[in-house]
């Protein structure tokens, strides 16, 4: 069989999936999809193919010959962050996800809760909770997973709006690359003295976790993380961990307070529903909705005749409402008893940190409903929580969340 060498005409134009935000995104992939499982789309003016089923967008996760993440992260995220995991492809990749693994398995998270996810989510609370009103997403989702993150490595820093600030810097990379650069070399100069320091007095801390783990599996036995390799697993953390749970939880939240039916079912059992609030959350609006990945050789992939070089989106947020998989799939509903796993990713790249991002989010539902007694959206504050774009397509969350409650 000869290489596909040009894609299909476009199924849709008018549109960018690179850039443009699209209030009506979760029509748009349903009318495609009910054409064909995938699509030709416009992307940065090429044509990309978008997966459309929660099938293809699976298969395509776990066929890292075909859609390496090696193939697009070095272009997309390497300047800023250095060569992370997600930049990495074999035995490299390998040694290194087995090395950061550890701290981040679930019985090692569930340790992490009463000691520092919950302090940190009353500690939140506490600044604004006898106000009575507040946005959410300017003082708590935007806040929580970064402090955490921060907390979690030991940073030394007093001044929290510095990490603010190199949070927001990396996210806001595409837009101002120079702001990120600077952040990320701050942020390097802050912790190579104490991965030095770690090495020689090593706690029971993440850092000294990470500098004096040693593998044991075979063929790799002895290995061990470079300084590098160790302060480019701490730069992914702002982007992959903090920055995707800050959206997730804007997401959930969105969710609920635009359908009171469900924050009542929630609100009536906590400890039942609260988990399961979040799966339906990341399932409904996941944060890393349309993840942009490449094909670099030639293929035929699933009988879709794929050219060298295409650029590829895997729509999570389409296989997310794919009616084969889902019943009923745009109503959001919180008893639904099924884990959405897609938003983590599948195969060899899948999120190092979903019980963390779980426990996370369980944690501060559970706080701010506990807290802030008749949680509900102020009058009018309903369109602007809505869940939109975020730097590009690919993320989505809410810019507002102006709530008031009970006092
Ligand atoms: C709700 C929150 C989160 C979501 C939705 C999410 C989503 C994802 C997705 C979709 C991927 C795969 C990307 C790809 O295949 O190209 C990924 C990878 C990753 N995530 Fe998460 N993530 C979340 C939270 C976290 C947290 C809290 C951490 C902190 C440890 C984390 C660390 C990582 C890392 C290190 C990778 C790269 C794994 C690899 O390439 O081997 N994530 N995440």
């Amino acid at each position: 069989m000869t290489a596909p060498s040009v894609l299909d005409s476009f199924d849709i134009e008018g549109v960018d999936f690179a850039f443009e935000d699209n209030p009506n995104i979760h029509t748009v992939l349903e009318d495609l999809r009910a054409k064909k499982p995938y699509a030709v789309v416009p992307f940065a003016g090429v044509r990309a193919v978008l997966l459309l089923t929660h099938e293809l967008v699976t298969a395509a996760f776990k066929d890292e010959d075909t859609f390496p993440a090696s193939a697009i992260y070095p272009m997309t995220t390497g300047p800023v962050l250095g060569k992370t995991l997600q930049c990495m492809a074999g035995d490299e990749h390998r040694k290194n996800r087995s090395l950061i693994s550890p701290p981040f398995r679930r019985k090692v998270i569930a340790e992490y809760i009463t000691p520092l996810l919950e302090p940190l989510a009353h500690e939140l609370i506490d600044r604004f909770a006898d106000r009575g009103s507040v946005d959410l997403v300017a003082e708590f989702t935007t806040r929580y997973p970064v402090l955490l993150i921060s907390r979690l490595i030991g940073l030394p820093v007093t001044d929290e709006a510095q990490v603010h600030k190199w949070a927001h810097d990396l996210f806001y990379f595409p837009f101002d690359p120079e702001a990120a650069m600077r952040a990320s070399q701050e942020f390097t100069d802050l912790l190579t003295p104490i991965l030095a320091e770690r090495r020689r007095n090593p706690g029971d801390d993440l850092i000294s976790t990470l500098v004096t783990e040693t593998l044991h599996d075979d063929g790799l036995e002895g290995a061990t993380l470079s300084d590098e390799e160790v302060l480019s697993f701490l730069r992914l953390l702002f982007p992959a961990g903090a920055d995707t749970t800050m959206l997730a939880l804007g997401n959930t939240l969105s969710a609920l307070l635009t359908h009171p039916d469900q924050m009542e079912i929630l609100r009536s059992d906590l400890e039942e529903h609260a988990l399961w609030a979040v799966w339906e959350g990341l399932r409904w609006e996941p944060p890393v909705g349309l993840l942009p990945r490449a094909c670099p050789e030639a293929t035929t992939w699933n009988g879709i005749e794929i050219p060298a070089l295409t650029p590829m989106i895997f729509s999570v947020n389409a296989a997310h409402r794919d009616p084969a998989q889902w019943p009923d799939p745009h109503r959001f509903d919180i008893t639904r008893r099924k884990t959405a796993m897609l938003s983590f990713g599948q195969g060899p790249h899948s999120c190092a940190g979903n019980w963390l991002a779980l426990a996370e989010l369980e944690t501060a539902l559970t706080a701010l409903l506990e807290r802030l007694p008749g949680l509900r959206l102020q009058d009018g504050a309903a369109e602007r929580a809505k869940v939109t774009s975020q730097v590009g397509v690919a993320l989505r969350g809410p810019n507002e969340l102006a709530v008031q409650w009970d006092r």
